[in-house]
């Protein structure tokens, strides 16, 4: 098979219908497309590979599940090793080896997409101008965005050999151009 962003959407969609988790895997496709680009590396796979990380969490919501049983459904559609591999790479609970750039990419950018994101949600402006300081101020807040763990986050922007400073701003960066779908206000609603 073809692999396309486009493509991946489809299987997205037809096992996800709430609109946070796809939201969320809009956000991680934005930060993880944003380091293909950056990398030099194939946009489609890694575009394609973030959409579906999370594609089964609907239908199997549990760790016993998720996302080892969604792995079956993917291989019978035709999705590569390298997209299935990364896609059940992205799990803790799993311990696979991170012994690619695209699994680290994935597992750099899932946690601190969905805080990022939680970070705009409370702004007037969204992610618009949402500066690494202020993040990184938010993350040593347990309360705040609890379900994001704040290890995980540290340990991906290790991975990527980025400072966190680094790593927040180029996420930030790729999120900003679809805050509209991602349900977040803009500078230009708050003017
Ligand atoms: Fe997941
Ligand atoms: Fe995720």
């Amino acid at each position: 098979m073809e692999v396309t962003r486009d493509r991946a959407w489809q299987t997205l969609t037809a096992y996800t219908k709430s609109e946070a988790l796809l939201r969320h895997a809009l956000a991680v496709e934005a930060a993880v497309g944003g380091y293909a680009q950056r990398f030099g590396e194939d946009e489609e796979i890694w575009r394609a590979t973030a959409l579906l990380h999370d594609f089964d969490y609907e239908i199997h919501p549990t760790l016993d599940k998720h996302p080892q049983d969604g792995a079956p459904i993917l291989r019978e559609e035709g999705w590569p090793d390298e997209v299935v591999e990364s896609v059940l790479s992205h799990a803790e609970h799993l311990e696979m080896p991170r012994d690619t750039q695209l699994k680290k990419t994935l597992f750099a950018c899932d946690e601190l997409a969905g805080f990022i994101h939680a970070c705009g949600l409370v702004r007037p402006t969204g992610i618009d101008g949402l500066e690494p300081k202020s993040v990184k101020k938010k993350l040593k807040q347990p309360s705040f965005a609890a379900g994001v763990h704040r290890d995980e986050v540290y340990a991906g922007a290790e991975l990527l050999d980025l400072t966190l400073d680094e790593h927040i701003a180029n996420v930030v960066a790729a999120m900003q151009p679809i805050s509209t779908e991602l349900g977040l206000r803009t500078a230009a609603d708050a003017a």
